[in-house]
């Protein structure tokens, strides 16, 4: 028998990812005033919250919400709240991209790690209470929900998503 990964089990471990990358980016954000011995783990959360984590929103939404609403109302369930989340995180994320740039080249780098930090936390805080959402109600949904021709549906958009890569909307 071949092993065969559901679409949620890609995204549940993807969860797991970023609650990595939330995990050191709080430790990062409580050490601001340490610039030179944060800077590269800085840098490259940043990367990776402005680049990886919009695959998985893209994957989210374009691959596994749409196959989902076929019977569950954006409106009237849980995609919709899912989706304001992503909007939020993405405008949230917006800003702290902009103050870490600020703290690696502007000249007020106290001004800019007071802004990453009000961001930073409001950021982790939501999406670790999305993630859990997403797994707890929102996948399980899809497990029950979706046949096997829809979870090979979002499994190929899965792929031309990953081959486009992911960008900030
Ligand atoms: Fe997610």
């Amino acid at each position: 028998m071949t092993s065969h990964k559901k679409p949620t089990d890609i995204l549940r471990q993807e969860h797991e990812n970023v609650l990595q990358k939330l995990d050191a980016l709080e430790g990062v954000i409580s050490r601001l005033h340490e610039k030179d011995a944060i800077a590269a783990q800085l840098k490259d959360l940043a990367s990776f919250f402005n680049t990886d984590f919009w695959t998985h929103f893209a994957k989210e939404e374009e691959a596994l919400f749409p196959e989902l609403e076929k019977f569950i109302p954006r409106d009237a369930g849980p995609v919709g709240v899912m989706l304001m989340e992503h909007d939020e995180l993405r405008k949230t994320n917006t800003e702290i991209q902009r103050a870490i740039d600020e703290y690696f080249t502007g000249s007020d780098s106290l001004q800019a790690s007071a802004v990453i930090q009000n961001h930073g936390n409001s950021f982790i805080m939501v999406l670790r209470d999305h993630i859990n959402k997403e797994n707890n109600i929102l996948f399980m949904m899809a497990d029950m929900h979706l046949d096997g021709s829809q979870e090979a549906t979002v499994l190929k958009r899965f792929d031309e998503i990953e081959n486009t890569g992911g960008k900030a909307k």
